[in-house]
């Protein structure tokens, strides 16, 4: 992987998903494997900047679960999903933060409750984190209505709410997500997005979108909405030129390994031109 990334996509800095190392893998086997892809990432030039959840990560509802004991299972993951991020040599980490379960999503004292203790929660990974050396988390703000946060109101209410954290917590912004005209309506607007959030926002999730579904297409799909001039022209008019944004191409599991490499080579190309 690697090799793949600093030799065929020619990229220099990425974001390590958590599908590619479990935190919650027993610790010793965990390390070792953390320092053969750590070391591997060093003789191919390329920055591991931060580590992420991933596909499998996200199936779980985390820090907004319905059961006190799910809960606090997510903490205790994302302690050591921080753990796993030092071992790979990096300081930032992030994760979409949790989701509602259906009943506990219409009942608003209940998602109260709920948000209450998930902030506490994330105040107290930003302790842990500062212990074992982490500098930033990032909170990433989703598509679905059952998860916070989902649109810009609430990723500015929750970014509020944790100023003052041990070390400092940012939004992810991913731009799929971000355009997501069902949810979002007259709000699925880049523009708007950078202009509320801006000051909070720690990194970016890139991916090709028709803003209808959440696609997570590589650049040469042809229904995307997006074009490289357009997002680096509302990057640029965010003044977010200096943060990093990272692919995050989700194909289908049974495209050929041959075509995801292809359209991602393909993707780098166009992005880079
Ligand atoms: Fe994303």
């Amino acid at each position: 992987m690697a090799e793949i990334c600093g030799e065929e996509l020619q990229t220099d800095h990425i974001q390590f998903s958590w599908d590619f190392i479990d935190p919650w893998w027993p610790e010793e086997s965990r390390k070792r494997i953390a320092a053969r892809f750590r070391q591997a990432f060093t003789e191919h030039g390329v920055s591991i900047d931060c580590t992420f959840g991933g596909n499998a990560a996200y199936a779980f509802p985390h820090l907004l679960a319905p059961d006190k004991d799910q809960r606090g299972i997510a903490f205790e993951y994302f302690k050591r999903a921080a753990d796993l991020t030092l071992e790979l040599g990096s300081s930032v980490m992030g994760s979409p933060a949790g989701t509602y379960s259906v009943s506990d999503s219409k009942d608003p004292g209940r998602k109260e409750e709920l948000y209450q203790e998930m902030i506490e929660a994330l105040f107290s990974l930003a302790d842990y984190g500062k212990s074992v050396g982490l500098t930033q988390i990032q909170i990433e703000a989703t598509p679905l209505l059952n998860e916070e946060p989902h649109d810009i109101e609430g990723s500015l209410r929750l970014m509020k709410s944790l100023e003052g954290s041990a070390i400092p917590i940012r939004l992810l912004l991913d731009w799929g997500h971000a355009l997501f005209k069902p949810l979002l309506g007259e709000e699925a607007d880049m523009g708007v997005w950078m202009k509320t959030c801006g000051p909070y926002i720690g990194a970016m999730h890139l991916q090709q979108t028709d803003g209808l579904w959440d696609e997570h297409w590589d650049f040469t799909h042809p229904e995307g909405m997006l074009t490289a001039e357009s997002i680096k022209k509302a990057t640029h008019e965010g003044g977010l030129d200096d943060v990093y944004q990272y692919l995050e191409i989700v194909p289908r599991y049974e495209e050929f390994s041959e075509n995801v490499l292809d359209g991602m080579k393909r993707t780098m190309d166009y992005l880079r031109s």
